[in-house]
C-alpha cells in the first residue's frame, strides 16, 4: 500500500500491483482484479450463481471460468500469479474443516488443490470468507491505519468473524457459533435468523447487543466493524444497544467487495501470518 499518495495520484498499476480475489458464497461465486495499492477493483467484478449442488469440482469449474475471464481483461495480473479464494468455513492450510452453510463434501476438501488443479496448476491461497473481508476492512477500510484489536462481524447467511490485531489475523474464529444463552450464535442473530424468524428490529436489535455485549466480554476490542448487507441500515438496529457496547462501533466500508479484495491480498502474500504459514 502507499502510504503518502491518493488513489488519484498513484501512477497507473502495473501487473504486479494487481491480483485476482475470488469469493465463493451460497448463492454467488464473485471474482475481481485488484488493484493491492489502493484495495480498489480496476474493473468490474464478474459473478456466477454459485452451483447446486455447491460440491467442490462443480465450484471449482466455476472459479476457473471466472479466473479466465479476469485473465483476459487488458489490465490483468501476471498469469502465474497466485489466487486468493474465501471459503465461508474453517479453512486451515488450504483444507476445509467445517460446513455450516456449505455442502458438507467440503469437509476434508482441500480447497486449494481442487482449485489449483481447475487452474492449470496455478498457485491458490485459500481463506475463510469472515477472515478475508476483515482483512479488507482492517487494511484498507475502516480499520486503516488504526493499532489495536479488531473485531470484524459479518451477518449475513451465518455470523463471521476476523480478529485482527495490530493488522496480524488471528484465523479462523468463528465467533459465530459461540454459545450464548444455550444457543448457537448464529442461529438467533444473523442477518438469515432474523428473517427466517420474523423478528421485529427492536427484537433483532437485541439480540444482536446481547451477542456483541458477550464478544465484547471475551476479546475487549479496540474497534468492532459491522459487516454483511445489514450495515448498510445501522439505525434499524443500534438505537437498541444502549450503553452496554462500550467498544466503538462501525460500519463496513467496502461493502460487497470485501471478500474478494481480502482474499486477493492473502494471495499476494504481503501478510505476516500467511509469510509465517509458507516458511513453516
Ligand atoms: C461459518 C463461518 C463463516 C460464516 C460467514 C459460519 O456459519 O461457520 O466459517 O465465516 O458463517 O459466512
Amino acid at each position: 500500500m502507499s502510504e503518502n499518495l491518493t488513489a488519484e495520484q498513484l501512477p497507473a498499476p502495473t501487473p504486479a500491483d494487481l491480483a485476482i480475489g475470488i469469493d465463493i458464497g451460497g448463492t454467488g461465486t464473485k471474482g475481481g482484479i485488484v488493484d493491492l495499492r489502493t484495495g480498489d477493483l480496476v474493473s468490474p467484478r464478474f459473478r456466477i450463481p454459485t452451483p447446486k449442488p455447491a460440491t467442490p469440482e462443480a465450484v471449482a469449474a466455476v472459479v476457473a471460468e471466472i479466473v479466465t475471464e479476469l485473465q483476459s481483461r487488458e489490465l490483468a495480473p501476471a498469469p502465474d500469479s497466485a489466487i486468493g479464494v474465501d471459503f465461508p468455513a474453517v479453512v486451515k492450510n488450504g483444507m476445509v474443516f467445517s460446513a455450516a452453510n456449505v455442502d458438507e463434501s467440503w469437509i476434508n476438501t482441500d480447497l486449494e488443490a481442487v482449485m489449483s488443479a481447475a487452474l492449470g496448476g496455478r498457485k491458490v491461497y485459500g481463506i475463510n470468507d469472515a477472515d478475508a473481508a476483515g482483512l479488507a476492512e482492517a487494511t484498507y477500510g475502516q480499520g486503516r491505519d488504526k493499532d489495536g484489536l479488531i473485531a470484524v462481524i459479518t451477518l449475513g447467511t451465518g455470523i463471521g468473524s476476523a480478529l485482527i490485531n495490530n493488522g496480524v489475523l488471528i484465523p479462523n474464529t468463528e465467533l459465530g457459533h459461540l454459545e450464548i444463552d444455550g444457543h448457537n450464535a448464529e442461529s438467533r442473530a444473523s442477518a438469515r435468523a432474523r428473517e427466517v424468524h420474523e423478528l421485529s428490529w427492536k427484537k433483532y436489535g437485541k439480540r444482536l447487543r446481547r451477542y456483541f455485549e458477550h464478544v465484547q466480554m471475551l476479546f475487549s476490542p479496540d474497534l468492532f466493524v459491522i459487516g454483511g448487507g445489514i450495515s448498510k441500515n445501522p439505525e434499524k438496529f443500534m438505537p437498541y444497544f444502549e450503553d452496554d457496547i462500550r467498544t466503538p462501533m462501525v460500519m463496513a466500508t467496502l461493502r460487497n467487495n470485501a471478500g474478494i479484495v481480502g482474499a486477493a491480498l492473502w494471495a499476494a502474500g504481503h501478510l505476516e501470518e500467511r509469510e509465517a504459514r509458507t516458511q513453516a
